[in-house]
């Protein structure tokens, strides 16, 4: 199981050292991954992935307030997220995706592709089509790629998706690629065990209950 981080917009550097050094010291060979905010990333190595939720596709250049891969590469950054549903709300279309996806596939990076629909195409029953769209700008053989599912009516709600629902849309994805496969959406402490059992899912993409490191920790060490 893959057991990912997403801490948003929380936790200055000092504030992800403590976290991190609490993380560090009670993992042993899980496969974690943390998403700090740019601005927290660390310098030190330790035993979980740190990954970049962000970053502009250029090595550096005149885009103001961006980060290009020169700075992910001082800090050995080599996994990222593209297509958080919180970054599509803020104007990430499918073109700046698809340039996105591409600058980080030509850098040999680990992509944590996220996909998921809102409330409105979840009740009309058309999630799959609109999953579809989604993957269609993106080389779903590249051998670094994870897909991550989160439907957006599930983010931040506390009420993740219903485990058959999950099992059918990953299902679904499953048939469109071999990478492994990622739920994210209001899982926590209460619901991991259900989501871990379920087919074709390979791991855990967390928001809310990943920011209490110990809270996190708990949820791995379920495992
Ligand atoms: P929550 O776990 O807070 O629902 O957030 C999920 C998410 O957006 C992870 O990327």
């Amino acid at each position: 199981m893959i057991y990912a981080a997403n801490l948003k917009c929380n936790y200055t550097r000092s504030g992800f050292l403590e976290y991190a050094r609490v993380l560090d010291r009670n993992i042993s060979d899980q496969s974690v991954m943390v998403f700090p905010p740019s601005s927290a990333f660390l310098e030190a190595k330790f035993k979980f992935t740190q990954g970049a939720q962000n970053f502009y596709p250029a090595k550096s250049g005149s885009f103001t307030g961006e980060i290009g891969s020169d700075m992910l590469d001082e800090f050995g950054i080599t996994t990222v997220l593209i297509g958080h549903s919180e970054r599509r709300a803020l104007g990430e279309d499918e073109p700046f995706l698809k340039a996105k996806f591409d600058f980080a596939k030509q850098n040999g990076w680990d992509i944590i592709y996220c996909i998921g629909e809102d409330d409105i195409t979840h009740m009309n029953g058309s999630t799959k089509e609109f999953l579809c769209d989604q993957l269609e700008n993106i080389d779903l053989e590249y051998e670094n790629l994870v897909v991550a599912y989160e439907p957006i009516w599930a983010i931040g709600t506390g009420k993740s998706a219903k485990a058959e629902f999950i099992a059918e849309i990953l299902d679904f994805i499953s048939t469109k690629t071999t990478a492994p496969l990622l739920y994210g959406g209001s899982v926590n402490i209460a619901n991991i065990d259900d989501i871990k059992a379920i087919k074709n899912c390979d791991g855990v993409l967390i928001g809310t209950a990943s920011w209490d490191a110990n809270k996190f920790l708990e949820i791995i060490k379920k495992d």
